[in-house]
């Protein structure tokens, strides 16, 4: 497919002094207003080094490449150049790639050869799986999509939460206050109860702080009993999250956790001591991070145990060692920035040059609609009973709707769990956001419905046309491109034009909500398309052109929700 912006700035940095052809290109705009051209190219920056007023300059860039076969026209306006793309020609181009490339259209192979870490979702064992993890687990699937379509080699680590002093806490709890039946019949619920009780008993019995240290330190030297309640928590837990995975439609390749990590560490607090990056503090082992406006580090407690930001340093270079990454990529809440900050910090002290490919990739706090939640005090939204309810309401509106469906279960589960998933990436992932039910499942605002509903308008556009008119228009050499350069089909070309663009910026930004908002926007072009034009019209020719922009558009949107992590009704 034609890239035009590069085409132009080629075009252009022939008829320019002073100007790379990169930094010609890079200055050529899409401009807000289309009735400025479908590009265009100010000639500011250009006055000095040419000694001529910029409209000068524009008008004789205009006038050197009008001619070019690629524009309908091309027009001089004050200091611009403003390019109108030849309609015809445009648009039989990008029907035919889609049509070519089919699933493949957005994709590409920058990333080829080049190994990717995702690690994302990281639950913390024996807590409850809550609405707060549906941002982590939702961004990073789709970041792990993202660089998959742009050829990357992905591994998507679960970086579980499945160690640390909370175990001593839980342990101690249960060994006080708990009892088996009630684990097993509903362990996430009951270990939360149990961690809760806790930091109620431990107000009063500071003690226990002391009590569940210690059982922490038995565990980190691999005493049995400890061990073996830690397993059949860490088991239990496994369960509850698997089920919110298969839910999601989402895998990993390693679930190596926190606890993967407990007998790596003492290399690397040796490395540190030897580097003379460890002070000792009250029996503490510190790094000082002070003269970077980092703070204090702490390495490992007074009683010789390891902390969070000691496993993530082992893990960091065990994860070099093992895969080699070209980048390693943490989608992990902005409240962690310091961690992050400070840890990444450390690698570069110790000398891990590696340390910067890690990128950590933060994201804002989702709340409810009655205040944030906290697990210390049991007030918890379960990711699982919100994608639960998204589908049970699901059903409800369709048969309310009495829209038509495949298997209405299946829809329901498509469009509930996409709804959800759809809302989660449509904000820049750093903003905070509420969570509303409303908001949510409106089928007619710019939300998973709509979209997923606009692709089943294009199947079945399809369906009505019958099978080899649709067949006939897969085929791009039965095209004639005349057909389709009215003002609705030609925008909604522009959009699917500008997908595989869009999926390599959301790649570099670390921002999925690149691409919702994308689809949202081909939806929309396609909605205007489907009320402006009439599409299965006598005139086989035309209606074959027609046909091949709606398959165009299908694709899109469908290559587009799969990087998202959502399916497609192809009935709803
Ligand atoms: N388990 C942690 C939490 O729930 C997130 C882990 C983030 N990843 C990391 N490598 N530190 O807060």
């Amino acid at each position: 497919m034609v890239n035009f912006k590069e085409e132009i700035g080629k075009l252009i940095a022939s008829q320019v002094e002073g100007l790379s052809l990169e930094e010609v290109e890079s200055m050529v705009e899409v401009p807000q207003d289309r009735k400025m051209g479908d590009y265009a190219f100010p000639c500011f920056k250009l006055a000095k080094v040419m000694r001529k007023a910029p409209p000068l300059i524009a008008k004789g860039i205009a006038e050197a490449i009008g001619e070019n076969q690629m524009f309908e026209k091309v027009e001089q306006v004050n200091a611009y150049v403003n390019m109108f793309i030849s309609r015809e020609e445009f648009v039989g181009d990008v029907t035919a790639a889609v049509l070519e490339e089919k699933e493949d259209y957005g994709k590409s192979n920058i990333g080829q050869g080049k190994k990717v870490i995702v690690e994302y979702s990281s639950p913390n064992i024996a807590k409850p799986f809550h609405i707060g993890h549906i941002r982590s687990t939702v961004i990073g699937n789709s970041i792990n999509k993202i660089y998959s379509a742009l050829g990357y080699d992905v591994v998507r680590i679960n970086h579980l939460g499945d160690y640390g002093t909370q175990f001593g806490k839980m342990i101690c709890a249960y060994r006080h206050w708990g009892n088996k039946e009630d684990v097993v019949r509903e362990p996430i619920k009951t270990l939360l109860h149990y961690y809760t009780k806790f930091h109620e008993e431990v107000e009063n019995h500071p003690e226990l702080n002391d009590e569940a240290r210690e059982i922490f330190a038995k565990l980190e030297h691999g005493e049995k009993e400890e061990t073996e309640l830690w397993q059949w928590f860490r088991d239990e837990s496994l369960k509850e999250f698997s089920r919110v995975y298969k839910m999601l439609g989402i895998d990993f390749d390693s679930y190596a956790g926190e606890s993967f990590y407990s007998d790596k560490m003492p290399r690397f607090v040796k490395e540190l001591e030897e580097k003379h990056l460890l002070e000792e503090s009250q029996g503490a082992h510190v790094v000082n991070l002070e003269e970077y406006g980092l703070g204090v580090a702490l390495i490992t407690k007074s009683d010789g145990s390891t902390l969070y930001i000691t496993r993530d340093i082992a893990a960091a270079v065990y994860r070099k060692e093992t895969y080699d990454f070209y980048k390693n990529i943490y989608v992990v809440a902005s409240q962690q920035n310091l961690h992050f900050q400070q840890w990444f910090k450390i690698l570069e002290l110790m000398g891990y040059e590696f340390a910067k490919d890690c990128v950590h990739v933060p994201f804002g706090l989702v709340s409810l609609e009655d205040g944030t939640m906290s697990t210390r005090h049991g007030r918890v939204v379960f990711l699982e009973d919100v994608l639960n309810r998204a589908v049970e309401q699901t059903k409800e509106i369709i048969k309310e709707k009495g829209v038509a469906t495949d298997n209405i279960d299946d829809t329901a589960r498509q469009v509930g769990i996409g709804a959800v998933v759809f809302n989660e990436l449509s904000n820049n992932r750093i903003k905070d956001y509420v969570f509303s039910w409303d908001k949510v499942l409106d089928f007619n605002g710019e939300t998973g419905p709509y979209v997923q509903y606009t692709y089943a308008r294009c199947a079945s556009v399809l369906r009505n046309a019958g099978e080899e008119a649709s067949a006939k228009a897969m085929d791009p050499k039965n095209v004639k491109a005349e057909y389709i350069t009215g003002e609705s089909a030609f925008q909604l070309a522009r959009l699917i034009y500008e997908l595989p663009k869009v999926v390599r910026e959301a790649g570099e930004k670390y921002e999925p909500s690149i691409v919702t908002r994308h689809i949202v926007d081909i939806a929309q072009g396609f909605n205007r398309f489907y009320h402006d034009e009439h599409i299965l019209v006598e005139n086989q020719e035309e209606k074959t052109a027609k046909l091949a922009l709606v398959i165009a558009a299908k694709t899109a949107i469908k290559n587009g929700l799969a990087l998202l992590g959502m399916e497609t009704p192809e009935r709803m």
